[in-house]
């Protein structure tokens, strides 16, 4: 088969990378269920401080037993604005912003435990084997790796280095999200036979925005991609809801995708006005809306889509289709069935969130509800420095890393070869079968010490003013 050119460049072929690793890869070590010693004080140096990585940043400040001890950007402003969020703290960090390689720099500390990685998705994986190999756990932004060879990489690194690296896919901590977890577990929905994920929301703005961006790197993407590049907010929830990598595994996916009917027009319009814009006219865009159908080893069945373009209303679906029950998220409101064809009333709604409700939730949830994605922000890494500082595994393993981020390479594939399907490797090489649940939404493990909530409460309301202080109310 000829290989379609992207921009005039073939990509890599994500089917012989993944034949060449299924004849070699043997698990070094089974990273499912792996605990870490313990650390008594979680010592953070965060890579890339435009959009995502201060909020982190905002975040990991608020939380018991954390010291940022090193921050880095290759742009110099966006370390001097991210340090100033310390200023009325302990923190004091060094910092590196002296070209595109410090952060190797910072990778080299030997007083860092954990790297957070926040740059652009392509910077992920890369970034994330060098701080692994340095003997340091990593916190990846999603997706963790956008090529198939990057996708093994971080597997055979993480087994080799015995260093957790878990991608901070947040929408799992979402209230509705983790009451459907804890639903499944519970068996509500019977066997799950289906699920509905997307991210559908427009980033034309962003993605257009003169700054928005650094580098306004999404748009090249766009422009040099097909296929989902942004699966796992989608994904990543239904994957727990299913037991992905524990029970059962991503078999075979086919995607198929539209054309663009709006990226390259606003493109040709924006350069009509403004220089800046001349390099991103003429350009072929990925399509506006991919539709990607996941079939599982046991049968059943994810339909994950992306919609960045259109100006439909936000939407993540994160539906639910068992045997005896049925979730659904949006359009909203939140939706539950007891498998009798039709969704319940608000008074028994409320009574199923009341009884389903996971103990993380519970007992954080008031705490979170300010930090970004619907409180889910602050559950994620509080629920990982807490899960560090007592020695016990972490919600997501390097296996559902490399597999929701496989999607991105296989997606694309599977559209430019008129939707054929493609097979999902099996990253856990057949650990899948006995490995532990990882999403330990009842902290039944430990942890959740109610130090730690106090230490959050307070210091949220501090950080809250003085983020209505710099920011005049902005988010
Ligand atoms: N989980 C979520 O809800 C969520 C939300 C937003 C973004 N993200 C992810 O977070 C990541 C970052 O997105 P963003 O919106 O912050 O992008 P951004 O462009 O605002 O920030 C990226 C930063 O990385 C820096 N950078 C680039 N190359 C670097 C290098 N070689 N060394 C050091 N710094 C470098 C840039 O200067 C920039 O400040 C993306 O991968 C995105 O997918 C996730």
């Amino acid at each position: 088969m000829t290989r379609p050119r992207i921009n005039g460049v073939a990509p890599p072929d994500p089917l012989q990378t993944n034949q060449t690793y299924a004849q070699s890869h043997r698990q070094r070590f089974n990273m499912a269920g792996y605990a870490a010693p313990k650390l008594p004080t979680v010592r953070v140096g965060i890579i890339g401080l435009g959009n995502r990585g201060p909020g982190h940043l905002r975040t990991l400040i608020q939380i018991e037993g954390v010291e940022i001890k090193a921050l880095c950007d290759k742009n110099p402003d966006k370390v001097t604005t991210a340090r100033k969020h310390l200023e009325h703290t302990d923190h004091a960090p060094a910092l590196y912003s002296e070209g595109e390689d410090e952060w190797k720099k910072l990778c080299e500390r030997d007083d860092i435990d954990l790297v957070f990685v926040t740059t652009p998705y392509y910077l992920h994986a890369p970034m994330a084997v060098y701080a692994m190999r340095q003997g340091k756990h990593v916190a990846s932004e999603v997706p963790a790796a956008g090529t198939m060879e990057e996708c093994w990489q971080l597997v055979q690194t993480a087994e080799e280095t015995r260093q957790h690296l878990m991608m901070l896919e947040n929408y799992s901590y979402m209230p509705f999200h983790l009451l459907t977890i804890n639903m499944a577990r519970q068996g509500f929905f019977g066997e799950v036979v289906h699920g509905d994920g997307a991210y559908n929301t427009s980033k034309m703005g962003n993605n257009f925005g003169r700054d928005f961006y650094s580098d306004m790197w999404w748009l090249r993407q766009y422009a040099g991609r097909r296929g989902n590049v942004y699966p796992t907010h989608g994904l990543g929830p239904l994957c727990q809801v299913m037991d992905i990598n524990r029970g059962d595994r991503l078999d075979f996916l086919v995607s198929m995708e539209s054309n663009d009917f709006a990226m390259g027009k606003k493109a040709a319009e924006l350069a009509g006005d403004d220089p800046h814009y001349a390099e991103f006219a003429g350009l072929e865009y990925r399509g506006n809306i991919n539709t990607t159908v996941i079939r599982t080893l046991r049968g059943r069945t994810i339909m994950l889509q992306h919609d960045g373009t259109t100006p439909s209303p936000h939407n993540l679906i994160h539906g639910i289709h068992g045997t005896e029950g049925a979730a659904l998220f949006d359009p909203s409101p939140p939706r539950l069935s007891k498998g009798d064809h039709k969704w319940v009333d608000a008074d028994e709604f409320a009574a199923l969130e009341k009884q389903y409700t996971p103990e993380i939730q519970r007992r954080m949830g008031a705490l979170a509800r300010g930090s970004g994605h619907g409180g889910s922000d602050m559950l994620m890494v509080w629920h990982l420095i807490d899960c560090l500082r007592n020695g016990l595994p972490l919600d997501q393993d390097v296996y559902d890393a490399a597999s929701w981020s496989a999607i991105v390479p296989l997606s694309q594939w599977s559209v430019l070869n008129r939707s054929s399907s493609v097979d999902i490797p099996d990253f856990t090489a057949g650990a899948w079968q006995t490995n532990p649940h990882n999403m330990d939404i009842q902290l039944a493990r430990g942890g959740g010490s109610t130090e730690i909530a106090a230490v959050a409460a307070d210091s949220q309301d501090k950080l809250a003013r003085q983020w209505q202080r710099d920011h005049g109310g902005k988010s």
